[in-house]
């Protein structure tokens, strides 16, 4: 019985920990839609505002994923917050967004091998390959730009 309350706590615990980085999680892809929506105005080439805008509508199907999984696991909604500041410029937009990219692909990687929840594990992989994929075309941008 002891050491089915011990487990049963960790069990508690680690849900918490998970519904936390969660959370986390669906503030950045918010904080990641307002400023595309910025980096797309000030984009330089029609070419360069269509991509940011195709990788600003997988940051809102994240978020919707993210969202219905958070409610699912903890049976409340998480209102997002914004906590990251989007420059106004856009060379230190698409440098700041790089650097972003790389590390939300890092802690959804994280996440994903925390868990042993099959659906969790791979929306947040599928996640993960979006944000590679996104990091690698503002490096793209960051590096023609004149
Ligand atoms: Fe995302
Ligand atoms: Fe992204």
């Amino acid at each position: 019985m002891n050491n089915l309350n011990h487990y049963y706590g960790l069990y508690q615990q680690r849900a918490k920990e998970l519904a936390a980085q969660i959370e986390k999680a669906i503030d950045g892809e918010f904080a990641a839609i307002h400023c595309y929506k910025k980096l797309e105005t000030l984009a330089p080439t029609k070419r360069e505002r269509q991509i940011i805008s195709e990788i600003r509508k997988d940051e809102i199907n994240h978020y919707n994923v993210f969202s219905s999984i958070y409610t699912q696991l903890t049976g409340q909604k998480h209102s997002a917050v914004i906590t990251e500041t989007c420059p106004n410029n856009y060379h230190s937009g698409i440098d700041f967004a790089f650097h972003d990219e790389q590390e939300t692909v890092d802690f959804y990687l994280t996440i994903a091998d925390s868990t042993s929840n099959d659906f969790i594990k791979e929306s947040f992989k599928r996640a993960a390959m979006d944000e590679q994929n996104h990091a690698v075309w503002f490096l793209y941008f960051l590096k023609t730009q004149r």
